[in-house]
């Protein structure tokens, strides 16, 4: 098949270099948007009276055409037929309309071509994500809101470390996604300027009106030097980026619901809809869902790493490395939505054995600040206090006891400061409740934080 380039060249491609080079295979996922700015360049020429309209309107139903036949599976988009995604559009066009149809390339360029539908593509996918993100915080705030009284183990290098609940240890993720959001609301203002009306690289003769196709296109400016525009992937990176972040946040979770899930935690079962089986073990119950999110982490990471070391050494302005934004960056949006598809509903079907958490609080002196904090209140200084509560605890661990468990007797004879009420300040709900400091998991500070996702929320 003769190439739209033909006229300089005496050969054609090489069977393999035609495959090697091609990218319509992949990139013909952004044919709507290939679509769509094609049909606000030709708007924009023929009223700036660079092509007659007469063709602008021969364009624009035969592109309307084509997108039409694209979503009824009737295009296939194979290497040997078509180089990429733009020049697929345009000899469709050209084998339905004609000589209209060579003129929508008037003042344009594929470079220019694929920065913007590049842009195009990406912005629709980040609202995705965003929504997406946006529906697990829900799921989040939704289980935390029935666990703000679930006492459980808080840690430090998973050592049992202070009391914290259930509700408080999730609305942890849930700020963390907070953050997320607001990196890809950051990536979308950074990335609103139209690029089209670049050129190959320097810009155009004709007298064309970017300011017209950036309006159609719904960004607010258009970049501002022709070389740039046809070559910043920033965005890409940006949103890599911010997906690597989010990711990082949901592997950590994925970790603990591992964890929480084995026999040694047993502190959440996960509905059989959202776990595997084994095919030997016959009592086995694996929470797979959490170790491919754990496991795609990774290749989200890969995704930035891509981006960064291809473009790193790219001279102005467009080079074909750049193509390979493409594939990185695709694989890691899909990633991430798929991701965020399945996390959700699983946290919103488990089961959260409460017992077992509050029983696994019991244990591991996890009130011995508590301890020391009575002292302390009692005016003995902090530092003193820690050391006399440090000696009580070794005093349990020899005895094979717990702080709850010893007598008025045994605490006296660390220090007669020590009185019945100590029982109270080290009970478990006591020290959660006390915990009302800013941030802290007391039930009425969580519910706070809560609210404050929760308003967060109404208000997108
Ligand atoms: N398929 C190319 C890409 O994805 C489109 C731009 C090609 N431009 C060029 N001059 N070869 O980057």
């Amino acid at each position: 098949m003769a190439k739209m380039w033909a006229g300089r060249f005496q050969k054609e491609t090489d069977a393999v270099v035609n495959d090697f080079n091609s990218s319509v295979m992949f990139d013909c996922r952004m044919y709507a948007e290939d679509i769509q700015g094609s049909i606000a360049h030709a708007t924009m020429l023929g009223r700036q009276g660079i092509i007659p309209q007469d063709d602008v309107h021969k364009i624009i139903e035969g592109l309307q055409g084509i997108l039409a036949d694209i979503e009824a599976g009737k295009i296939h988009f194979s290497p040997e037929l078509y180089e990429d995604i733009h020049m697929a559009n345009e000899q469709l066009l050209t084998e339905r309309i004609g000589d209209a149809g060579k003129r929508l390339h008037t003042a344009r360029s594929r470079n220019d071509q694929v920065a913007l539908d590049m842009r195009l593509y990406v912005r629709r996918e980040i609202k995705e994500i965003r929504a997406l993100v946006l529906g697990f915080m829900h799921a989040l705030c939704e289980v935390a809101a029935k666990h703000t009284e679930t006492v459980m183990p808080g840690y430090t290098h998973l050592q049992r470390a202070q009391p914290i609940t259930f509700a408080h240890h999730l609305m942890a993720y849930a700020n963390m996604l907070k953050r997320d959001v607001r990196r890809l609301d950051d990536c979308l203002s950074g990335m609103d300027a139209l690029p089209l009306g670049s050129g190959a690289l320097a810009g155009t003769t004709y007298p064309i009106d970017r300011a017209f196709v950036a309006e159609q296109l719904g960004f607010s400016a258009v970049m501002d030097n022709s070389l740039d525009g046809v070559s910043d992937r920033d965005y890409c990176i940006e949103l890599c980026a911010d997906l690597s972040i989010l990711m990082m946040h949901l592997s950590r979770l994925s970790e603990e619901v591992i964890a929480w899930c084995s026999w040694e935690f047993k502190f959440i079962e996960l509905d059989d809809a959202y776990s595997t089986g084994s095919s030997i073990m016959p009592q086995k119950k694996n929470p797979d869902i959490c170790e491919l999110i754990r496991g795609k982490t990774g290749r989200v990471y890969g995704a930035l790493t891509t981006l960064l070391t291809f473009m790193k050494a790219i001279p102005l302005a467009y080079n074909k490395d750049m193509q390979e934004d493409k594939e990185a960056t695709f694989d890691a949006i899909d990633t991430v939505k798929n991701c965020l598809r399945v996390i959700a509903p699983m946290f919103r079907t488990m089961t959260v054995l409460t017992e077992n958490m509050k029983n696994a609080a019991k244990r591991g002196f996890i009130n011995a600040t508590d301890c020391a904090d009575y002292l302390t209140k009692k005016g003995m200084p902090f530092r003193d206090a820690y050391k006399a509560t440090g000696t009580l605890v070794h005093y349990c661990i020899e005895q094979g006891k717990t702080l709850d468990t010893l007598s008025l007797d045994e605490y006296k004879a660390i220090t007669p400061m020590f009185e019945d009420d100590v029982y109270h300040a080290i009970d478990l709900s006591t020290c959660v409740r006390e915990r009302r400091s800013i941030g802290g998991p007391a039930p009425d500070e969580v519910a706070r934080q809560l609210k404050v996702i929760e308003d967060f929320l109404a208000a997108q």
